[in-house]
């Protein structure tokens, strides 16, 4: 017997290995890790084994090494996972210049156990008050790149006044808001080397002419005239000094004073509309949580303004109607998860939007019967063609960049926050003084009904510009139980590849039983409706793409993995805390 307390310590730390839902990956797992670390090592000098953490206590899942430990110190602190969050969200923010920061916006999810209850904070960008519908359009009514770059793309953020009341309303208590803040100052100040990720998105940026475009910008990305590269280290001093008014001052801090007249004048010598009006009246919104059940798995995820957990639960109740068989690279399989991604980007483009101003039928699309009804339309033998199949009519059943990640804390809270400034560096516009990156959120609206916007998404009436109104977005932070326990917390950035990454990672775990690390390493596909193809990353045998062809998809084969990064966190039967980030991005996750 005495050596009893041992045994339980070394199961509970091998536990991960015992409890493991497949003995061995997948094949399509090997191949991704042969490829992907072809030396064992990754573009961002990382083994496999670095993107997956197990601890006992509290775990962060995020895109960025930094940011993970900066929000790991605050729950090492006592805080709890809302203070992480918020630690976390300024961290990013400064790590990723090109995906999020405080010039942006995003949605918080927030479970506790304790009382069984989900509660969902919407702190997205809102449309100026001198917005028009017709804002984007020129004289001839085509549509302009101004909802993309520069001042007019700029909606009103609403990110530091989500973390703000976040912190006020559910933080610990034991953390104080300086303590949050101040360490994403000093990372601002002392700067850090730029990965492979952050290289990318600034040669990017640097070959659209963006960076001549916007000299604001190119002091930060190119200090010396030449744009930064891999190693090189990035620091942005004016950004730490508003990080540090913020920690002084709370939201009033980036809404008022100094900060939000640097803001003002930036946009407005771009051409904006953004006024001081807009950010006094900046309102944050609490809503429900969308829901549904999987087998013995509750989802709660983001509802309107968003798309993201709509159509996840769309799919997710296609799929249980339709995918029985648990081979993960099966052509009949793959073929489903196509038409069904399809079917509901079709009713993406009729039927999202801000509930605000348009009735979103939420209750139909994600009602199992309308699942049922649009699973019948697709034939099992042969791909639809996307021209072919209009959004659905759920009204009978009524009822690139942006970041993610995920935290348990150690009392059964879970936060699930996607965050962003949306596509690469925003809208390249810096407000000088306060070295804050402007969203371009505004381009998540429907600049003209069926104009495809940044990624490719069309859409309609539902989306169309108005004052005050929230652009629809993609992000779908997530969070499962199971019993009333935290099972799962995951996310992802992407644009409209989030919606499906997500969903190709909580199938390969709530269906096809893979681990954590193997449904985050799969390769993954990714069908929007329009255009019609079937996206794929590379990993996947060749008998399944070319079965996928026979049946009449249009497979486009990535050359990289592109389909959203993944950040995740699991609570295992026996309390311990796994988390995953994804290679793809380089993600980090940390525990204790
Ligand atoms: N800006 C990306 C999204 O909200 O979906």
């Amino acid at each position: 017997m005495k050596y009893f307390p041992a045994l339980l310590a070394l199961l509970f730390f091998s536990g991960c290995h015992l409890f493991h839902r497949v003995p061995n990956s997948p094949p399509a797992v090997e191949r991704v890790i042969r490829s992907q670390f072809p030396e064992g090592k990754d573009e961002f000098n990382r083994t496999p084994e670095s993107y997956e953490a197990r601890a006992a206590h509290g775990m962060i899942s995020s895109e960025g090494v930094p940011a993970t430990n900066i929000a790991l110190e605050v729950l090492k602190a006592g805080g709890n996972a809302v203070d992480a969050a918020v630690a976390l969200s300024f961290a990013i923010g400064v790590y990723r210049p090109h995906s999020t920061g405080i010039g942006g916006g995003g949605f918080l999810v927030v479970y506790d156990e304790r009382s069984s209850k989900a509660e969902v904070l919407d702190m997205r960008e809102r449309a100026p008050a001198r917005a028009t519908r017709d804002m984007y359009l020129d004289k001839s009514g085509e549509v302009t790149e101004k909802s993309r770059w520069g001042g007019l793309a700029v909606a009103t953020p609403g990110l530091v006044a989500g973390l703000w009341e976040a912190f006020q309303k559910r933080g610990s208590g034991k953390v104080s808001w300086k303590q949050l803040v101040l360490p994403s100052a000093k990372l601002a100040r002392d700067g850090f080397a730029v990965d492979p990720d952050l290289a990318e998105a600034i040669r990017w940026t640097s070959d659209k002419g963006l960076l001549e475009r916007f000299p604001s910008a190119k002091k930060l990305l190119a200090p010396n005239g030449k744009p930064l590269q891999l190693g090189d280290i990035y620091k942005n001093p004016n950004l730490a000094k508003t990080l540090e008014t913020i920690a002084e001052n709370g939201k009033d801090g980036f809404y008022k004073g100094w900060v939000a007249k640097d803001i003002l004048a930036a946009v407005k010598k771009d051409g904006g509309i953004l006024e001081q009006r807009d950010l006094d009246s900046y309102a944050l919104r609490y809503r429900e949580p969308v829901k549904a059940e999987f087998g013995e798995y509750t989802i709660l995820s983001m509802p309107p303004p968003s798309s993201g957990g709509v159509h996840i639960v769309e799919m997710l109740n296609m799929a249980e109607d339709l995918i029985r068989d648990t081979d993960f690279e099966s052509v009949a399989n793959w073929h489903l998860k196509a038409e069904i991604m399809r079917r509901a980007f079709a009713d993406r483009s009729k039927y999202l939007g801000d509930p605000s101003f348009f009735k979103v039928p939420v209750a139909g699309l994600t009602s199992e019967e309308y699942a049922r009804h649009l699973a019948k339309s697709i034939d099992r033998a042969r791909a639809s063609k996307s021209v072919e199949v209009e959004p659905g009519q759920p009204a009978p059943y009524e009822k690139v960049h942006t970041t993610h990640f995920s935290i348990v804390d150690n009392n059964g809270l879970a936060v699930a926050s996607t965050q962003t400034i949306n596509y690469l560096f925003g809208a390249v516009l810096v407000a000088e003084e306060s070295g804050i990156f402007l969203n371009d959120e505004m381009d998540d609206f429907s600049a003209k009904p069926g104009a495809p916007n940044l990624f490719g998404l069309v859409g309609g009436e539902a989306n169309a510009i108005a004052p005050g109104k929230t652009p629809l977005s993609s992000m779908s932070p997530t969070i499962v139980t199971k019993a009333g326990k935290i099972y799962l917390v995951l996310g992802s950035p992407g644009g409209s590849k989030i919606i499906t990454s997500v969903w190709n990672v909580l199938f390969n775990v709530l269906h096809h039983k893979l681990s954590l690390r193997d449904a985050v390493f799969a390769p993954r596909m990714h069908h929007q409706w329009l255009p019609d193809k079937l996206v794929a990353e590379p990993g996947w045998e060749g008998a399944t793409l070319q079965g996928l062809r026979e049946k009449g998809h249009d497979v486009e084969e990535l050359k990289g993995f592109a389909l959203g990064s993944v950040t995740a966190v699991e609570v295992e039967a026996n309390g311990g805390k796994v988390g995953v980030a994804d290679p793809r991005r380089g993600g980090a996750a940390a525990g204790y």
